[in-house]
């Protein structure tokens, strides 16, 4: 049987097929056409979604590549398109390395754009002007914070002036201490009680900003000329988790946290929360709701990969066992991808232009007396 009316079987067999209220006729996704896929080995199948299919449908199909994997034997991904599905067969596998230097020519300096993996398509970009939150997953060891020095080292290169980091690496600095040094990073905070301090300080920083656009009438700073972008990056944020009520750091840095999800992105911060063990409870129902991309690695379980993806997503518990691939929904679409690999003896060689020769005094960082940091978010003579 061709690949094409495999696909067409296995539309049938999941139900993406209905009878019409109106004359009884079946309806099923239509075949529209096949082409070659030009970036890489494999062929894309075109398919009309028949109207009144159910989205939920839809989404089941999304959310489960699998059943189509396992039908045709190759690897597929889907897309969905002004009514069409693209179903995307293709012969090769994925790398199982791809070497960060590679993306280097690839960077748009300037944007908040930047490839975050590689599909047998191409490059997977993020615009953090679009969708300023991320949540991260995945079982120790298969590459969430080589993929976060990967966006760093990206961001980096591509806004040096303007891009901000608040790091909360819970794992005693061990992975981000040694870019504390970095002109771009502000802070770096080692355990729960220094992560309060920081988040503290951020607040104090971003509620100034706040009352700055309520006096200015400004609503979005991608409306704005204002260029900077604070990026608040949280690795392992499970030992950030409050496990009882008197945890109150904790608490508190949780509470900040949900807050930066739901109001400070229109205001320039963008939050990066990723973590190890996604149960209910190490990810804050609010941080996973106001966050639209969403990244897995692999996990143990299709209801750990439902905590990240969402309800019947459990495509991250079936991703091959492959250290830097990763699973990502970006709004209706799912994309397996293979992260950049980046080492720390890169990243400090394609930053070292920025390493501060010694510390800076704390004041010309975060000067709460006066408010003196809000100089940095906000250009002279402010404007829309
Ligand atoms: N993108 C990648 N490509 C290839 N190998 C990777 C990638 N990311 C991680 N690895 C391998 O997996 C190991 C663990 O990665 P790490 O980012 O520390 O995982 P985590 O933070 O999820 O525990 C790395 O030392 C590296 O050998
Ligand atoms: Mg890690």
């Amino acid at each position: 049987m061709s690949d094409r009316k495999k696909i067409q079987k296995i539309f049938e067999y999941t139900g993406i097929i209905g009878r019409s209220a109106t004359d009884g006729t079946i309806k099923t996704c239509r075949f529209i056409r096949q082409d070659k896929i030009k970036t890489a080995n494999g062929m894309e199948y075109v398919f009309r979604i028949p109207l009144g299919v159910p989205s939920k449908k839809i989404e089941m199909l999304n959310n489960d590549v699998g059943i189509f994997k396992d039908g045709l034997h190759k690897d597929v991904e889907t897309e969905f398109k002004s009514g069409m599905l693209h179903v995307f067969v293709y012969e090769d596998q994925l790398p199982t390395k791809w070497l960060y230097t590679k993306l280097i020519p690839q960077l748009k300096p300037g944007t908040w754009k930047i490839p975050v993996g590689m599909t047998y398509k191409g490059l997977v970009w993020h615009d953090f002007d679009k969708i300023p939150h991320t949540v991260m997953g995945g079982t120790t060891r298969y590459g969430k914070t080589i993929g976060l020095k990967s966006i760093m080292t990206s961001l980096v290169l591509s806004n040096p002036d303007d891009v901000e980091f608040y790091i909360i690496d819970l794992k005693r600095k061990l992975e981000f201490g040694k870019y504390e040094k970095l002109e771009q990073v502000r802070e770096v905070a080692g355990t729960p009680e220094e992560a309060l301090k920081m988040l503290n300080g951020l607040k104090d920083r971003y509620d100034k900003v706040m009352d700055y656009f309520h006096d200015n009438d400004l609503s979005n700073i991608v409306e704005t000329d204002i260029k900077k972008r604070i990026f608040v990056i949280v690795d392992e944020a499970n030992r950030l988790v409050p496990k009882t009520r008197n945890d109150k750091i904790q608490l508190a840095c949780q509470t900040i946290l949900e807050d930066i999800s739901s109001v400070s992105g229109g205001l320039g911060v963008r939050l990066i929360f990723c973590t190890q063990y996604p149960v209910g409870t190490t990810l804050p129902r609010d941080i996973k709701q106001n966050s639209d991309a969403k990244m897995s690695f692999r996990l143990q379980t299709g209801k750990a990969s439902e905590v990240v993806l969402g309800d019947g997503n459990t495509h991250a518990a079936h991703l091959k066992d492959i250290p830097g691939r990763c699973v990502a929904v970006h709004g209706p679409n799912l994309l397996e991808m293979q992260v950049p690999l980046i080492s720390d003896r890169v990243m400090k060689h394609l930053l070292q232009n920025w390493y501060r020769t010694k510390r800076k005094d704390v004041t010309d960082w975060r000067d709460e007396s006066e408010g003196e940091n809000i100089i940095e978010f906000i250009p002279s003579g402010g404007s829309k």
